[in-house]
């Protein structure tokens, strides 16, 4: 244990750490130092978004271009650690901006946030109270929405929620935001807030209530990041015969894949998590909140009491169709965006997209993945392509020199990729 740890300075918690916790001090300062920008101005940047930094932790940012959507083209910027991912990505682009592109369109943008607390005097009184202060609920929010409201956000609602049937005295003030180009945490937290301040005040000062009831307790006023109500649709469609070869074989496995994650938990959850593989790699490039929309999309997944995949597909009259719905909450002001220069890079990269846009951008995204993973499963199966995005990673790992890699390249063009056949092929190398 170490008290006081956030207070040394950044080169005194380093000095801590490698002589605390590593075999070779030295060695560990090396490594976190060698990851430090050498421009200062740059570094200080990143030490400041969080406490306690002491490196930077990198992680590529890649683009996948060719992404044709609503007839406009984009080149997505995709930050991943995951080989194959950003290849799936171009792949699936490629393939269907022959055949139509990607559509995608938004179906709300509405986010909301709780207040929850405890009444005692029963819920008829507490209904009359919060129909009596609703406006004044409202009022007092009005320094804090203001400039929201001029962007054509704001509070859209409150709602008084009984929920006094799960817990002995629970209540919520639910309350429906529209954040406009904003993802909008630190505003509807902000709105609760002040919301829960003003619920505690006007319940000392109202006359129906006993000594007992005034006393209204908070347990939090928090957003949530369930947003069913703030979602984009993206699909893409086209005749069987488009697909390729055997295009109506394919198109009907490819159908039966997505029926089978429909159904399946334990395949839904693999098939959601390629989803979330194109969905996370541009939330992390746009500086959005990668945690709060896998959170979202996983709840989503399970509206209806079972975990479920998101995609569906269908073949209709010789017509494939395969589509995708996520709710999304997503912000292109505010956050990073205007922080971080490589979020602000790929945000104009993408066209400085408005949230909506991004939004129709990293449904697509999703999309694009699922596509790609389903085309694998049902074709080659998985691994013949994932291997090969993988190769370069298990040579480094064996230490290849970039003359042993090209010889590797050309020789796993034609053989069975795994660690140990990668190995052997690099020893026989060698030795030649
Ligand atoms: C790997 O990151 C993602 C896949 O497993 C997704 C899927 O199985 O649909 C390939």
């Amino acid at each position: 244990m170490i008290a006081g740890f956030s207070k040394k300075t950044k080169q005194g918690k380093i000095n801590w750490l490698a002589s605390e916790c590593f075999a070779n001090p030295t060695q560990a300062k090396q490594i976190l130092e060698s990851y430090w920008n050498s421009d200062e101005k740059l570094q200080q940047l990143h030490d400041e978004f969080i406490e306690n930094a002491v490196s930077n932790f990198y992680l590529p940012l890649a683009v996948a271009p060719n992404f044709l959507i609503n007839d406009k083209t984009y080149i997505l910027p995709m930050v991943t650690e995951e080989s194959s991912v950003v290849a799936a990505s171009a792949n699936a682009a490629k393939f269907w901006s022959t055949r139509g592109g990607f559509h995608a369109e938004v179906i709300g943008t509405e986010k909301s946030g709780q207040v929850h607390f405890l009444f005692h005097g029963g819920h008829q009184l507490l209904h009359d109270f919060f129909t009596s202060i609703k406006s004044t609920l409202l009022k007092e929010t009005e320094s804090i929405t203001e400039n929201m409201r001029k962007r054509g956000g704001g509070i859209i609602d409150i709602e008084l929620i009984n929920c006094s049937e799960s817990i002995d005295n629970y209540y919520q003030l639910h309350v429906r935001f529209e954040t406009a180009d904003a993802m909008g945490a630190n505003f509807i937290n902000s709105c609760l807030e002040q919301l829960s301040t003003t619920l505690k005040q006007e319940a000392l000062n109202y006359d129906g209530f006993s000594d007992e009831d005034k006393a209204i307790e908070v347990v939090m006023s928090i957003l949530s990041n369930y947003v069913p109500e703030s979602r984009a649709r993206a699909w893409v469609t086209c005749p069987v015969d488009e697909l390729g070869e055997n295009g109506a074989e394919f198109a009907q496995r490819f159908v039966q894949a997505v029926n089978i994650a429909h159904h399946h938990p334990y395949r839904a959850v693999t098939h959601n998590k390629g989803i979330m593989n194109g969905i996370d790699a541009l939330a992390i490039a746009t500086g959005n909140d990668f945690r709060a929309i896998e959170a979202g999309i996983h709840a989503y997944a399970a509206r209806d009491g079972q975990y479920r995949g998101l995609s569906k597909a269908w073949v209709k009259d010789g017509v494939f169709c395969f589509e995708l719905e996520v709710p999304l909450a997503v912000g292109t002001v505010g956050g990073l965006t205007k922080l971080h220069p490589l979020v602000k890079w790929s945000n104009e990269l993408l066209q400085h997209p408005r949230a909506r846009v991004l939004m129709k951008i990293m449904a697509v995204g999703g999309l694009a993945q699922n596509f790609a993973a389903i085309r694998s499963l049902v074709t080659t199966g998985i691994q013949k392509g994932h291997m090969k995005m993988h190769l370069l990673n298990i040579l480094n790992q064996l230490g290849a020199t970039s003359k042993e890699k090209t010889a590797m390249i050309t020789h796993f063009k034609t053989n069975a990729i795994s660690f140990n056949s990668v190995e052997q092929a690099l020893m026989t190398w060698r030795k030649n």
